[in-house]
């Protein structure tokens, strides 16, 4: 491809999250979208009426087949992601995956080895690959200011499972493919790796609501030779909590709320100004493009980073 020809997009699964990559490729410098599926028929016309430009189908075979693609999104729930994905790469279509890469180990293993053999941009949509706050803690950790790193804390915490932006989504409330771990402890799983090094779970555990999804996990890890410990419960009266807290000798870091960086060097917790880009689906679409292009792939996950994710989540389902 050129360098500056748009890259052709298909997406599949248009529900919350493929719609919302829908709207941020519209008028996006990079990225057009050409074909787009859902199962679901209302979806399809909800979106035809906001883009309708795009071709659309109930038949997501058909965007795997499409002529007009340089690259496939997937957002559809986990178990549907192997199949669409290594379909696409064995026809040499570049894949955008939603995390979590997938749920079982056979169909990460052949996600990964078709990524592999197809030797196209493969990347997975971690929300916090290009956040200005984790590239921040990144360039302090490799400039030494948090000292001796001796921890890493994460709190999750969700009055409602699911959360009202995917009420529509029962999947999330199913054990199969749903709950919190997968859905939001994968993207701290990812940030803790990208940070510290591979994570080894230790001990892990849940408690299941009767027929349905965890509402609650604990979780011993290590990355890199630090402790990681995770607590989290949902269906609790209390605030919605995302947070990740590594602990330095020299200096600490909170990331609250996804975008949120406080830092104290032994008092109160500060707040640090972050100036430049913040990072989001456009700028991960616009970085994604660079890889399609052949340009190195910076700041997106891997599927290779996205499968060391996976096993860590699934270990807690185990
Ligand atoms: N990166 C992030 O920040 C982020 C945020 C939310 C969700 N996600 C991920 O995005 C994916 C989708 O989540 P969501 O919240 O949009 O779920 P959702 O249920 O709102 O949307 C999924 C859509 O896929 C459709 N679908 C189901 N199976 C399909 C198939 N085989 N082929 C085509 N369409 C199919 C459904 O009809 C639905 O419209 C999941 O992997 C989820 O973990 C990522």
């Amino acid at each position: 491809m050129s360098d500056n020809a748009k890259v052709r997009l298909g997406i599949i699964g248009l529900g919350a999250m493929g719609g919302h990559v829908l709207a941020s490729a519209r008028d996006h410098a990079d990225i057009t979208v050409t074909v787009a599926a859902d199962l679901d028929p209302a979806t399809v016309e909800r979106h035809r009426a906001t883009d309708p430009a795009v071709t659309y189908t109930t038949d997501p075979a058909q965007v795997v087949a499409a002529d007009d693609i340089d690259a496939l999104y997937i957002a559809t729930p986990p178990a549907f992601h192997a199949e669409l994905a290594v379909a696409a790469l064995r026809r040499g279509i570049a894949v955008f995956c939603e995390k979590p890469l997938a749920v079982s180990e056979a169909d990460g293993r052949a996600m990964l080895a078709a990524a592999e053999e197809a030797g196209v941009a493969c990347a997975v949509n971690f929300a916090l690959s290009d956040r200005a706050a984790v590239l921040e803690i990144e360039r302090a950790l490799a400039a030494g200011e948090a000292g001796e790193v001796l921890g890493v804390d994460v709190r999750l915490r969700f009055p409602r499972w699911p959360r009202a932006f995917q009420a529509d989504a029962r999947w999330l409330d199913g054990r199969e493919q749903g709950g919190f771990v997968r859905e939001v402890f994968s993207h701290f799983v990812y940030l803790t790796d990208r940070l510290l090094g591979p994570v080894e779970v230790v001990d892990a555990g849940l408690d299941y609501a009767e027929g349905a999804s965890e509402t609650a996990a604990r979780g011993h890890l290590h990355a890199g030779g630090v402790p990681v410990h995770l607590s989290a419960f949902a269906g609790i009266a209390g605030r919605e909590t995302y947070e990740w807290v590594l602990w330095g000798t020299r200096r600490s870091y909170t990331l609250d709320a996804w975008s949120r960086l406080l830092v104290s060097d032994g008092g109160d917790w500060t707040p640090v100004e972050l100036t430049g880009p913040q990072g989001g689906e456009p700028s991960r679409l616009a970085a994604f493009a660079r890889a399609v292009r052949g340009g190195p792939q910076v700041n997106l996950a891997d599927f290779a980073a996205g499968f060391r994710v996976q096993r860590v989540i699934e270990a807690f389902h185990a």
